[in-house]
């Protein structure tokens, strides 16, 4: 299957300052999404932001909005962060007591539906949850920080689940994250993942749209 690219841009790599700016930026440079990644200082150490943020955010952002939740039982703000307009929303298969319940309730609201995997976790995991999802989250570094190194040994998990999701999910998303810029685009593009996730590399351009172009 042909699958066309899709780059989504990290906020969390955004000047917070020119939040707004920072969106258009993205827009203007050509990016798909915006990704918006909520840490909770529990499923992971860092706390990033929240609520009031992802509104001002959907507010003025012309891009779907993309929900990364880092965050112990999800379930607790799905229906809070789709009224705020969210467009999808990932959750950690690490992070749910009932994954299966989760996604239904994400799905229910009417939004996109992601389940993640940090890089220790295997494919194993997420397998039965690939029917009931629109994308998997295949993170390619540890969850919690932005601008840290791509971990390479996460690439046979990318081709695994789309060796999968070919037998009987065909149109299924494999979202990348983590370390993605020109270079490891191309690694992860050729495994099989068709929505590529990148922070740093984009915000640090001084031509986002290169940029944006360098990944596909
Ligand atoms: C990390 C976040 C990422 C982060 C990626 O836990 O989920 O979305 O912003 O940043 P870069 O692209 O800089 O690795
Ligand atoms: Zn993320």
């Amino acid at each position: 299957m042909d699958r066309k690219t899709i780059v989504a841009a990290s906020l969390l790599s955004a000047d917070f300052i020119e939040l707004g700016k920072e969106c258009a930026r993205a827009a203007d440079g050509g990016c798909d999404w915006l990704h918006f990644d909520i840490m909770d200082g529990s499923f992971v150490p860092a706390i990033s932001f929240g609520g009031p943020v992802l509104k001002a955010v959907t507010d003025v952002s012309k891009l779907p909005v993309d929900v990364h939740m880092m965050v112990t039982e999800p379930v607790r703000y799905v229906k809070r962060y789709a009224e705020l307009g969210a467009s999808g929303i990932t959750v950690h298969v690490e992070a749910c007591k009932d994954v299966a319940a989760t996604l239904a309730e994400i799905k229910a609201l009417g939004l996109r539906t992601g389940i993640a995997l940090k890089p220790a976790t295997s494919v194993f995991e997420i397998e039965e949850y690939i029917p009931l999802v629109d994308m998997v989250l295949v993170m390619t570094v540890e969850p919690g920080f932005g601008g840290q190194a791509f971990m390479p040994e996460t690439l046979p998990k990318i081709s695994d689940i789309r060796k999968l999701a070919d037998s009987f999910c065909p149109g299924l998303d494999i979202q990348v994250d983590g370390g993605i810029n020109a270079e490891t685009a191309k690694l992860v593009r050729d495994a099989g993942a068709n929505v590529l996730v990148s922070g740093s590399y984009l915000f640090a351009a001084g031509d986002m749209s290169a940029a944006s172009r360098s990944l596909r």
